[in-house]
């Protein structure tokens, strides 16, 4: 088997999509729930979504644009409404409104952009009223609920070539029932290569360590990190998932809260800093066009990537090897180290911890900027730098080190393993 990895260590970044019947709502994707409609209620919504601006070539081409390498779609979400053809059941896009398969379309446009695949998919269902009621009050239903998930999962690893990534959600409130050990046979049967997002599909690692998860026991798995950056103990690749706007992952109509380029931009370098990859959220409104403000938000960030791509694809994360003026990323590549400077400080950068003889700095750009080292002990100093930063947001400085990037000694930071206390710091500062 070959590297399954590889792919998704070098791609980085990643779009990740929630788009269904609660599109057209413009309230999140749980308002079923959240708003206690009405199943039979929310179910005619199917009549409406008819679709006719959706273009799953344009989707991933805007992707692409944006620096991303890799797109996560919502196969099915909680509501139950499954936009391919989910076998032996009517509440899905070929047999209503649409009357197509959606998720093929949308497979398709992910290739022709050269956008490696992943799909979502929601093991809970609202349309199933055993989720309401409770595993024990009919154990029938129940089974021909979790039947459906195992056959579901294995149209979406029939039907449409090669998947790169399957990526789970819903394992609550049900946990146990999914079975997830067969959804997972099914999957490596299927696609032998596929990723899984292991902790999301067979649970948090701490509830259930006896899990091929937890145990970390087939490779292919990667770990999750939901709106937080926190690395799963189970080592493995790993990924963070945020959204553009303020709350929700599906369309919010109202949503005055678009995250502004530069928060998405240092939510990426948080992301990559901590050696995750970034699956960054969009919502498409219910008729499958972007919002205007999200098509701009992904132009800012095509800005950025493009003229820092160097500092991202196929990086490792260095936050921690010391501390970058408080606030600012690293990232690194081999011999090379990137500061993701926040805070510029005009034409001279300082900064400190970074023990390797330094060969050259350059400032990334379309054309990089070299600019002169000054050492004196701990302290480096970027001499020639523009005194305005020549990106606003977040400017890349590149160290290329002698050796691989290593910290120097100091005191305070080693000694409390790469975290501040004052109380050491003032004892180092008086011995
Ligand atoms: C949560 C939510 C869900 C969303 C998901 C994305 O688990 O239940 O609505 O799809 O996060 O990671």
């Amino acid at each position: 088997m070959s590297d399954c990895y590889a792919w998704f260590n070098e791609a980085k970044f990643g779009m990740f999509l929630h788009w269904g019947l609660y599109s057209l709502l413009g309230l999140g994707e749980q308002i079923m729930f959240r708003g206690h409609l009405k199943p039979s209620d929310y179910r005619k919504l199917a009549a409406r979504f008819t679709a006719p601006n959706y273009d799953a070539h344009e989707w991933a081409r805007m992707a692409r644009a944006a620096g991303m390498n890799y797109m996560v779609l919502t196969s099915k979400h909680h509501d139950g409404y499954c936009l391919f053809d989910s076998p032996g059941w009517d509440f899905c896009a070929p047999r209503t409104a649409p009357g197509r398969d959606l998720i093929a379309e949308y497979v398709e446009g992910c290739r022709a952009a050269g956008l490696r695949v992943g799909i979502y998919y929601s093991l809970q269902d609202w349309a199933f009223p055993v989720m309401f009621d409770g595993p024990d009050a009919d154990p029938d239903k129940l089974e021909r609920l979790v039947q459906k998930v195992h056959s579901d999962v294995r149209a979406l690893c029939s039907n449409y070539g090669k998947i790169d990534l399957m990526w789970f959600d819903g394992h609550w409130p049900l946990h146990e029932a999914w079975r997830t050990v067969e959804i997972d046979d099914i999957i490596r049967e299927l696609q032998p290569e596929c990723m899984i997002t292991g902790d999301r599909l067979h649970g948090a690692p701490s509830r259930f360590p006896d899990s091929p998860f937890a145990r970390n026991e087939r490779p292919g798995y990667i770990a999750s990190s939901e709106r937080r950056i926190v690395a799963s103990e189970v080592k493995v690749p790993w990924e963070v998932c945020d959204v553009n706007q303020h709350r929700w992952w599906g369309y919010v109509k109202h949503d005055r809260h678009y995250r502004t380029g530069t928060e998405l931009i240092y939510l990426l370098g948080e992301a990559l800093g901590a050696g995750a990859n970034l699956l960054l959220n969009f919502g498409p409104m219910g008729d499958g066009a972007f919002p205007q403000r999200a098509r701009e938000q992904l132009e800012d960030l095509g800005r950025f990537t493009e003229r820092n791509a160097e500092a991202i694809y196929g990086s490792s994360g260095a936050n921690g090897l010391f501390e970058h003026l408080a606030i600012g990323d690293m990232t690194r590549k081999g011999e090379t180290l990137y500061l993701w400077a926040r805070y510029w400080q005009g034409e001279s950068y300082h900064f400190a911890g970074l023990k390797n003889n330094i060969k050259r700095a350059r400032v990334l750009g379309r054309d990089d900027i070299d600019v002169t080292v000054e050492r004196d002990g701990d302290h480096i100093y970027l001499r020639g730098l523009p005194e305005l930063p020549p990106d606003p947001a977040v400017t890349i400085l590149a160290i290329d080190c002698e050796g691989e990037p290593e910290a120097t000694d100091w005191g305070p930071y080693r000694l409390h393993g790469g975290a501040y206390d004052m109380r050491v710091w003032s004892e180092w500062i008086r011995s």
